[in-house]
């Protein structure tokens, strides 16, 4: 890995990135087989790229945050495969060997986000796939294999984003949690693809930006991604959100989602679960925009998605402040569930479906026997 406070070096691609953006989570760069990422722990503050050579540095990147979002680990796994098989020169079962174990380690990054084991599975059927082309073809392959998945998120961000903006009200105040945007995906964003959208078609259009504690992704990188567009944005603590509610200031809510389940409900960053309760008390809809990586039909309902458990230093600290005394326990889930019941309408790239009222992401899926 390398890395620096100046980030123009690290960030310049040999190609047109494929993101569409001007900043990116994550891309690959072919002439220099690397993968670069934005670490996202340094903003908004500070904009530093990294360059990754090796997979066992991708997992580390996506434990410790570096890369974070359900689309865009999945995207940086993916990549870290790619780079794995242009290490592995050996034969066939060697290279299916490595890519097997490389492949747990990822997996075991971050639990809760699906679209991380959506990925890998993918990049597995490839290597399958390509496992007895000479190493330098079958690199390529993995590769190739790995940029569709990156330019396949950023269309179904776009499409959910247009199919979404068409139910945000005009003159709408929008509240969103946690950080759906460009530096969640593959690029545009999902919740933010929405908002993106609908702003993008002259709606008038605001938005509160709950701050997301404890990791902040709704002050330092929501915020920050929305201000970047011209898209008029404020924070407010978590603990704020009902307030505005009561007040009638809250005309629509989206957000992202790291796993919808197959009877709909849906388990998104710690938090969401609130703003939920309090969209149904207050009759504001509630709606989640996702790709079709989010979906784990093999995951019946809520109980049986795996919640990431973080560090008790992500509570107990605001960066290098400690906020609560050493030898005090903190807790830490860093997801929780929203049941459908409480899910106004899921957006995606294959269409919408209405959890609320019984709908689910198998509606979607195309009729047997087509
Ligand atoms: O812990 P994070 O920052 O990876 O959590 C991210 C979220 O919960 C997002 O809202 C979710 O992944 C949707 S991203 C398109």
């Amino acid at each position: 890995m390398s890395g620096s406070a100046d980030s123009s070096d690290s960030a310049r691609l040999s190609r047109a990135a494929l993101s569409h953006a001007k900043y990116f989570a994550v891309e690959f760069d072919p002439a220099t087989l690397e993968i670069v990422m934005l670490d996202q722990r340094k903003l908004p503050t500070q904009i530093v790229y990294y360059r990754y050579r090796k997979p066992d540095e991708v997992v580390v990147a996506i434990r410790d945050m570096v890369v974070r979002g359900a689309p865009a680990i999945g995207i940086a796994a993916a990549y870290g495969l790619a780079l794995l098989a242009f290490s592995e020169r050996g034969d066939a079962k060697s290279y299916l060997v490595s890519n097997g174990v490389a492949s747990r380690i990822l997996n075991a990054a971050r639990p809760t986000a699906v679209n991380l084991a959506w990925a890998i599975a993918r990049m597995g059927r490839r290597a399958a796939e390509v496992a007895h082309d000479a190493p330098e073809l079958r690199a390529q392959r993995m590769l190739a294999e790995a940029e569709a998945i990156h330019r396949e998120d950023v269309l179904a961000c776009k499409a959910m984003g247009a199919l979404g903006a068409e139910r945000v009200p005009e003159g709408a105040t929008i509240l969103t949690h946690c950080n759906a945007g460009a530096l969640a995906t593959g690029g545009y964003g999902t919740a933010l693809g929405v908002i993106r959208a609908a702003h993008a078609q002259g709606k008038n259009i605001r938005v509160l930006a709950d701050e997301t504690r404890p990791y902040l992704q709704g002050a330092r990188l929501t915020a920050w991604e929305l201000h970047q567009d011209g898209i008029p944005v404020e924070v407010i603590t978590d603990s704020m959100a009902a307030h505005f509610f009561q007040r009638g200031e809250i005309g629509f809510c989206v957000v992202g989602s790291d796993r919808i389940a197959a009877n709909g409900d849906v388990a998104n960053k710690i938090g969401t679960y609130g703003v939920a309760v309090l969209a149904s008390f207050h009759g504001v809809p509630f709606t989640v925009a996702a790709p079709w990586s989010t979906v784990d039909l093999a995951c019946p309902s809520g109980l049986e998605i795996p919640i990431e458990q973080r560090s008790r230093d992500e509570v107990a600290r605001i960066g290098d402040q400690i906020v609560v005394a050493d030898g005090i326990g903190c807790r830490h889930p860093a997801f929780d569930v929203t049941p459908a019941r409480l899910v106004t309408e899921v957006f995606t790239e294959r269409g919408a479906f209405k959890p609320a009222q019984g709908g689910k992401p198998a509606d979607l899926l195309p009729p047997v026997g087509r």
